[in-house]
């Protein structure tokens, strides 16, 4: 009997990118969900963007344009970067959908109906300009412990301290740069303390194997600091939901984005004639799958099933966890490069399949962070994957396509391939159990040890020499013939990571789709395959670089903060507020501001003559230690100008880009060679060098007064 699967990834937020913190999930989702399919289960495998909130309320608004208009904007583009990495959801939706919204008023009202549904005054922190209540993460100040400035309100970047907003000396909106004032406002909270919903939630996250054991001892953790009541609602102005019955009071976006699971997947079934309750009410048999990570386990294991619990509708059968992406041991960094967007990753070309088959290759089931080591990633990638697999079925095809016309072996040869190659064959269902279990490190070295096992038997036979002999035709054909089929079954053990590989493998083998259940098989004898279809290429290191080179924000040195990194450690209870500011403050107090100088004409102004330039090329100067070597188009000609900027950009990022120069300055003979000019750059006392730039219309040679 088939299984039958909801399976769901977490919601991206639709206020910022993908990036290679994300893939870690949807890939390791859609491995399993894949796999799944493999074996013949029926699976519905769904996510949404998560569109909510005052983030992405307040970002629209910057931009100037509606927040339905950016989260569509959005959509498309995460669509976009899902396709391109294979992450292949049966449905893609909204939280701000129909389905959605119905399903969290439903929802809402059952919990209403069961007096779970609390309404007290809440005294928050207001920004009077802006006439709205701020999310914590819309605070800053000075740290109460060590003074630093511009800190957030739960935590110091500097000192490392946490503490509540209130604790900020000197805060300010980051929205209007205001100082806040304290204001009450009636807020709704879901009543989990409440006997009989902290009881359940006990019985559901200890017994029973919903969750990890790390999971579980996790949560043991929270219960023992007591569980708290759940504040739901948040007020106008906010982008969601408005509370049914309660004008001006919106749903948090913490409560509608789990629900988009299931507003994702009714849209899914009505589309497809899918029964919705089979999957969605509980008594069925049917299984709801959480693939999320591990800062968001608080929502996934307490709140959500005691939502399901009490509104009427199923539990999660599973909650799947795991861990944080590092990127060369470290966090992800702007500066280092190693934030790397999916859609950059994507638009220099590399294969998609490269970093499915590696973040596979590190992933278990536990809740433990993975690293993605650049130089491994090209090593494992090349060696693994072209080295061993792909150089199987190059080995082997030629001969077959050139000596024998593309047919295998006439006759069967099922014990003598098990006895040729053992486990090869006999593998398939230790494999699967690993796949199962999440466990697709361990799945991935056993298909890579038994790719070995090939490899040695294509090397003790030497087709090569056979060939060049040409005795013994019929063992040259039958040992490409053992070698094709253990390369069909490598093949089927691979194709949850490596669809689009197992698809041109297909085509080569002149087969059908391959399933789970082709492993009990081989190629039927005498089979007739087609030319040797190119299957994968190397990784170049030198795209690493270019990748690395791409994502580096040397030209956007303030930090964005309009897609902020997680940090897990900080935010594993941050259960109250999870929305991030959507851009850096305009108001943030300035650094250490040099007096002006006296006054000057305007005529001596105009003496200095000031041109938009084009960076034509940029370079390292051999032997310098400071210097970059500018060639600036700035229209009429090109200047080539030696700035001291080598600590603060890397050349290869300022390529094209648009500065301003001082076009009148008198050359001066230097060390490397004559500096025509002077590039414009802003920097303090123990600062950076921020070079100016112009806002797009401007061209080289404009002046600049
Ligand atoms: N919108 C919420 C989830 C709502 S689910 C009902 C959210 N969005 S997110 O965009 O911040 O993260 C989406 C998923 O990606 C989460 O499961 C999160 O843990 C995961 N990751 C985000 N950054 C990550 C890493 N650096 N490493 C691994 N996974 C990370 O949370
Ligand atoms: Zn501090």
């Amino acid at each position: 009997m088939p299984r039958r699967l909801l399976v769901t990834s977490a919601l991206p937020y639709a206020n910022g990118s993908i990036h290679f913190g994300h893939l870690v999930e949807y890939i390791q989702t859609d491995i399993w969900v894949r796999f799944q399919k493999l074996r013949g289960h029926d699976v519905h495998y769904v996510c949404a963007d998560d569109t909510h909130g005052t983030a992405i309320m307040l970002r629209a608004e910057k931009e100037g344009i509606t927040p339905e208009h950016l989260i569509e904007r959005v959509w498309r583009e995460h669509k976009s970067d899902f396709d391109g990495f294979l992450v292949a959801f049966d449905n893609y939706h909204s939280t701000h959908s129909d389905e959605t919204r119905a399903l969290s008023e439903d929802i809402y009202l059952q919990l209403n109906e069961r007096g779970l549904i609390d309404i007290r005054s809440v005294e928050q922190f207001y920004d009077p300009v802006k006439s709205m209540f701020l999310p914590d993460r819309f605070i800053k100040g000075e740290c109460p412990k060590c003074g630093a400035k511009d800190q957030y309100g739960d935590s110091c970047e500097v000192c490392g301290a946490t503490y509540a907003p209130t604790d900020l000396k000197n805060p300010y909106s980051v929205v209007s740069g205001a100082p806040p004032v304290r204001k009450a406002s009636d807020h709704y909270f879901f009543r989990l303390s409440a006997e009989a919903c902290r009881q359940f939630l006990e019985d559901w996250t200890q017994r029973g194997d919903h969750l990890q054991e790390e999971a579980r001892n996790k949560i043991r953790e929270w219960f023992s600091q007591g569980l708290n009541d759940w504040d739901i609602s948040r007020d106008a102005p906010y982008f969601g939901f408005e509370i049914p019955g309660a004008p001006g009071k919106y749903f948090y976006v913490w409560l509608d984005a789990p629900i988009g699971y299931l507003g994702s997947f009714r849209n899914l079934c009505a589309r497809t004639g899918t029964d919705f309750d089979t999957f969605a009410r509980p008594g069925g048999d049917t299984e709801m799958v959480h693939f999320i990570g591990k800062d968001i386990l608080y929502f996934h294991a307490l709140f959500w099933p005691a939502m399901l619990e009490y509104a009427g509708y199923r539990t999660p059968t599973k909650v799947f966890a795991h861990g944080f992406l590092t990127v060369n041991g470290e966090k992800m960094s702007k500066s280092r490069g190693t934030f790397i967007t999916a859609g950059s990753y994507l638009a220099l070309g590399l294969d998609p399949e490269w970093l499915r088959y590696y973040y596979a290759a590190k992933l278990g089931p536990t809740m433990e962070d993975i690293d993605l080591n650049l130089d491994d990633f090209v090593a494992r990638v090349n060696s693994d994957l072209v080295g061993k697999y792909v150089n199987i079925a190059s080995r082997a095809a030629g001969f077959i396509q050139k000596r024998f016309g593309g047919k295998l072996f006439g006759s069967r040869f099922t014990e003598r391939f098990e006895s040729e190659l053992p486990g090869v064959q006999s593998a398939a269902g230790a494999i699967a159990a690993h796949y199962e279990a999440r466990e697709y490190g361990k799945a991935l070295r056993e298909v890579m040890a038994l790719a070995d096992e090939v490899n040695q038997f294509v090397d003790k036979h030497q087709p090569w020499q056979l060939a060049k002999t040409g005795e013994h035709p019929e063992q040259l054909h039958y040992v490409c013939t053992v070698v094709l089929n253990a390369f069909r079954l490598l093949t089927i053990y691979l194709k949850p990571v490596l669809p689009v590989v197992a698809g041109r493998a297909e085509r080569f083998l002149d087969i059908p789709p391959l399933t789970w259940a082709d492993a009990g098989t081989l190629l039927p004898p005498g089979h007739q395959i087609r030319p040797y279809e190119h299957l994968m290429t190397r990784v170049d290191p030198k795209q690493i670089d270019a990748l690395v080179a791409a994502n580096r924000e040397s030209l956007k040195p303030v930090a964005d903060a309009s897609a902020p990194q997680r940090n897990a450690k900080t935010q594993e209870n941050a259960v109250t507020e999870n929305t991030q500011p959507a851009a850096a403050p305009a108001a943030a107090p300035a650094p250490a501001a040099e007096t002006a100088s006296p006054t000057i004409s305007i005529d001596d102004f105009m003496k200095v003559d000031l041109r938009i330039a084009r960076v034509v090329t940029a370079e390292h100067v051999e032997g310098a230690e400071k210097l970059v070597k500018l060639v600036l188009d700035i229209g009429t000609e090109q200047r080539q100008v030696f700035a001291g900027i080598k600590a603060h950009y890397d050349p290869a990022q300022l390529q094209g880009r648009l500065v301003v120069m001082v076009a009148n300055l008198a050359p001066r003979k230097m060390r490397f060679g004559e500096s025509q000019g002077m590039v414009l750059a802003a920097s303090a006392d123990g600062s950076g060098v921020f070079l100016l730039d112009a806002d797009s219309g401007a061209a080289p040679g404009m002046r600049v007064k």
